[in-house]
């Protein structure tokens, strides 16, 4: 009996103990998530931002069309985004990089280099079922093989867009930081938004055709024009459209004497329409990905991490300001070729799930 009252009343200072507990992790938690009238006004306004910003991070996760949103209406929410902390997460870098060597191999397709390349090989233009026979003359004018083929990764890059977005940014110092930096279409480099290194930049055939049409009589402006880069490579799509062969070709041919350390390579018309075959059954709409979206999967494949500079195909900032086309000059794109926002929706949802890094703000 005496025993029984003993074990009734451990029982019942049990029971007030555990009740005991319970309340005081409820109020806790109720304090931590609810009890927003009990916080100090810094601590709540922090956790409205992260709640927006979880909010932000679902909305631009999810978008894969800019038809199916107004770009211009969700300037203030990307504005807003673009303040979160941003993180990258491993795993899905890891997941791009496999999905693009094992879709398009740019490790080792890039370009055309003798080891990917034979001699006599005949090889399929990008847009067409015509072919080009490489001979023996231009084969040995190929270069041997990568340069990561012998560095493994190529580190921290900066794949830096033209974009209009980048005048005054102040981001020169910061893309020159990056261990790889890729530009595009001999951008003029003389200035402090975009900084002054380069390891490779790509020129258009049509540049080539309308500005240096002598340069085998005369190849003085384009040499001075390339020697800006320094030891850059000078990559050029020649193998796109027929009429991009010959101009290619020259150049090569122009340069290689002259400019030994700078080499000269042609994109591989293989790798670009693998990747393009890749993105259009992941619904990307477009007649030709543009070049600056073909090197940001080749920096996806190669870099440990990817910061993106000048992607912004808008004519405002997301401070509302109106931009020119280009940093540089105000001179508007070809119509009708690339659909640059559908690309930035893309790019916008691999910064979102952390692939890579877009930079849309003034560098500080
Ligand atoms: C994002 O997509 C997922 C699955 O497609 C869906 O469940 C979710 O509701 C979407 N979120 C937003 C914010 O649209
Ligand atoms: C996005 O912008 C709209 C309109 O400007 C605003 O009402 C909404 O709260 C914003 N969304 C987030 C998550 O900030
Ligand atoms: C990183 O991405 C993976 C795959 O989508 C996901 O499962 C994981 O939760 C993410 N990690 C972080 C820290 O967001
Ligand atoms: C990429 O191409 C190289 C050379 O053709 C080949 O050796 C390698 O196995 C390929 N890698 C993948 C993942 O397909
Ligand atoms: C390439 O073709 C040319 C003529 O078409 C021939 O003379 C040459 O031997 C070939 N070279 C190789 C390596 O097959
Ligand atoms: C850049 O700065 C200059 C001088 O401060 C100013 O005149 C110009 O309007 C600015 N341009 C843009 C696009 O903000
Ligand atoms: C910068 O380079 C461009 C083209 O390369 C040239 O037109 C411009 O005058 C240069 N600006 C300066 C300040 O040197
Ligand atoms: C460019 O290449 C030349 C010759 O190989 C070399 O002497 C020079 O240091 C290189 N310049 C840079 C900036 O790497």
């Amino acid at each position: 009996m005496c025993t029984t009252a003993r074990s009734l009343q451990m029982d019942l200072f049990k029971w007030i103990f555990g009740l005991l507990i319970v309340l005081v992790i409820y109020t806790c938690l109720y304090l931590t998530y609810c009890g927003k009238h009990e916080m100090m006004g810094s601590e709540m306004t922090d956790r409205f931002k992260l709640l927006n910003c979880m909010k932000l991070h679902q909305k631009f996760s999810n978008i894969t069309s800019a038809n199916s949103i107004d770009m211009m209406n969700v300037i203030g929410n990307l504005s807003a985004f673009m303040s979160c902390l941003h993180v990258t997460n491993r795993t899905q870098k890891e997941l791009h990089r496999l999905r693009l060597r094992f879709c398009c191999n740019g490790t080792d397709l890039l370009y055309l280099t003798k080891k990917n390349t034979a001699v006599n090989q005949s090889i399929a233009y990008e847009t067409s079922n015509r072919v080009y026979k490489v001979g023996a003359a231009l084969h040995k004018m190929l270069p041997e093989d990568f340069p990561w083929s012998r560095r493994g990764h190529l580190g921290r890059c900066a794949v830096v867009g033209n974009g209009g977005i980048l005048k005054n940014s102040s981001c020169g110092r910061e893309i020159d930081s990056a261990d790889f930096i890729i530009r595009f279409n001999l951008a003029p480099i003389n200035d402090s938004d975009v900084g002054v290194k380069t390891d490779l930049v790509t020129i258009n055939p049509s540049q080539l055709s309308a500005d240096y049409r002598n340069m085998a009589e005369n190849p003085d402006p384009l040499v001075r024009r390339v020697s800006v880069y320094g030891n850059a490579s000078l990559m050029i799509p020649a193998f796109a459209y027929t009429h991009c062969t010959a101009v290619s070709v020259k150049t090569l041919q122009v340069l290689q004497p002259i400019r030994p350390q700078q080499p000269v390579v042609f994109f591989s018309p293989y790798y670009l329409k693998t990747l393009d075959c890749f993105w259009k059954g992941l619904g990307l709409k477009e007649k030709r990905l543009s070049t600056g979206f073909m090197l940001v999967n080749m920096a996806l494949e190669l870099c440990d991490d990817v910061h993106l500079y000048g992607f912004w195909p808008f004519d405002i900032s997301l401070k509302q300001q109106t931009l020119q086309h280009h940093y540089y000059d105000n001179k508007p794109p070809k119509p009708f070729m690339h659909a640059m926002p559908e690309e930035f929706v893309r790019l916008l949802q691999l910064h979102s799930q952390g692939a890579l890094t877009l930079h849309l703000q003034p560098c500080l």
